[in-house]
């Protein structure tokens, strides 16, 4: 599997993580967990700027090195996981984070708005494992950050629950495929985290009903409790698991928890839930 391109560095005594969206939310807490354990790293995203800010945070801590690209331009995987050959001369975790976060039920969703959502949380993550895949030797994984919303669906889910779900079934076929050659492959599934993707919705009723209301555990979720869970699908600690669909969610995804108000509230007539 390895690749012996011209133009690869010298192989360093760490190992080396590639993360898509590393500039914001989960990706940046996955970066700085991956960086206060020596992982040397490799971070995507468009904006210069974040990514400008994240190397000069982490960069006391590791070795980071970025690259500002669309994760859904066909060239961008190949630049990133050369880049990641050149400085460091291998790679041992993929992350495939990036992703865009559109919601609309299906009958609203526009031929512009399918296209946006599957080139960016579908075909580059597919994109991403297929490149990465030339260069990891066993021992490597790929980690993807799916949702919940791709497990059971979701209200106005629309185009985002159904890559969600297809992320799932790359990751399984990549677990049978690859993992027969010691390359693991596993999915996050995040409940609602506050990031900026959701920060605009997070106070609204709808959306607390649908989520907040219905989550047993009584706290937030935070990019650092998928950080965690991906840095560990990525240690030895993790290495027996492959092919897995791990949720997020302070069981949301695998409970029918109703606060005690949403519980005894009179059912919302469905033209006011969509
Ligand atoms: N937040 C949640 O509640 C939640 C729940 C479930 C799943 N997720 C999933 O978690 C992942 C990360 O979400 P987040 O909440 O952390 O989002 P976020 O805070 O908005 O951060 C997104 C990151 O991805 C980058 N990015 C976005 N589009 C990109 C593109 N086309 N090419 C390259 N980089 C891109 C952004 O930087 P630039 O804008 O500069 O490119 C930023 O670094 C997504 O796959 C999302 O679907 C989130």
């Amino acid at each position: 599997m390895e690749n012996g391109a011209a133009g690869n560095g010298a192989r360093t005594e760490r190992p080396v993580v590639l993360i898509t969206g590393a500039s914001a939310g989960i990706g940046e807490a996955t970066a700085r967990r991956f960086a206060h354990a020596g992982w040397y790293i490799v971070a995507v995203a468009r904006g210069p700027e974040k990514l400008d800010r994240l190397v000069a945070e982490l960069a006391p801590l590791t070795q980071i090195v970025s690259l500002a690209g669309d994760v859904a331009s066909p060239g961008i995987p190949g630049e990133a996981v050369a880049l990641a050959m050149q400085k460091f001369g291998r790679l041992d975790c993929l992350v495939n984070n990036a992703g865009a976060g559109r919601w609309a039920p299906v009958h609203e969703t526009d031929d512009a708005m399918l296209d946006e959502v599957v080139d960016i949380s579908l075909k580059a993550p597919f994109r991403f494992c297929r490149t990465a895949l030339g260069v990891m030797r066993p021992g490597a994984s790929i980690i993807t950050v799916g949702s919940t919303f791709g497990i059971v669906g979701g209200l106005n889910g629309g185009v985002y629950c159904a890559v969600k779900a297809g992320l799932i079934g790359l990751t399984q076929t990549l677990a049978a495929q690859y993992g027969a050659k010691g390359i693991r492959s596993n999915l996050v599934a995040p409940g609602v985290i506050k990031t900026a993707m959701t920060r605009d919705y997070w106070d609204e009723k709808f959306f607390n009903r649908i989520n907040q209301e219905m989550t047993p555990f009584d706290r937030e979720g935070t990019p650092e409790d998928v950080a965690n869970a991906i840095f560990f699908l990525a240690s030895p600690e993790g290495s027996y698991i492959n092919g897995q669909t791990i949720a997020l969610d302070g069981g949301w995804a695998t409970t029918k928890y109703l606060t005690p108000e949403a519980m005894f509230a009179d059912r919302m007539p469905a033209a006011e839930a969509s």
